[in-house]
């Protein structure tokens, strides 16, 4: 289960900051939800990969913010709001039900997180970081 984090925690690194300079209020929504999905990941990721300390009340709150959050995308992207900053793709309002499903998935995954050690939180983190890549190949714009 080591790649599926290692490709997802790359994924993190490299979206830092993507919504500086946005104008639109629910473009910014959605991407400031995105951002609070990231930081929770990425802090799942540093406790699976022993960076930092597997606390449990941390993760929980990271596990709870991924599955509020995710639980938000559908409401917060349902409206075609754009921003030159955007990089949200129009495949998401053309294929809406597989873009909502990709969010259920999601929350999913993050419900089924378990962190009662990190060899478990390593192999439920795998999925989560699967969803978001599941997502972010159709409908969020690649970057070089
Ligand atoms: C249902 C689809 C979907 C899922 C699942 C999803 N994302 Fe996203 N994500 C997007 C889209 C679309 C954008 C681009 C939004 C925009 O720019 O308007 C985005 C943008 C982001 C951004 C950039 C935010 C910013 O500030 O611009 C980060 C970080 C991010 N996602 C992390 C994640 C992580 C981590 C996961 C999994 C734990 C995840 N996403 C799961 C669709 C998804």
């Amino acid at each position: 289960m080591r790649r599926p984090i290692l490709i997802a925690a790359l994924l993190i690194t490299t979206s830092a900051h993507a919504h500086n300079g946005v104008k639109d209020p629910e473009v910014m929504a959605r991407m400031m939800a995105m951002e609070k999905i990231g930081a929770a990941f990425k802090t799942l990721v540093s406790m699976a990969k022993q960076e930092i300390p597997l606390h449990q009340a941390k993760a929980r709150m990271a596990r709870d913010t991924i599955v509020m959050q995710s639980g938000k995308i559908n409401a917060l992207f349902e409206n075609p709001a754009t921003d030159p900053k955007s990089e949200a793709l129009p495949t998401i309002w053309e294929d809406w039900a597989h873009f909502s499903a990709k969010s259920d998935d999601l929350t999913k995954a993050g419900l089924a997180l378990d962190f009662t050690d990190r060899a478990a939180l390593a192999s439920t983190l795998g999925s989560v970081g699967l969803a978001c890549k599941a997502c972010h190949k159709d409908y969020r714009l690649k970057k070089d």
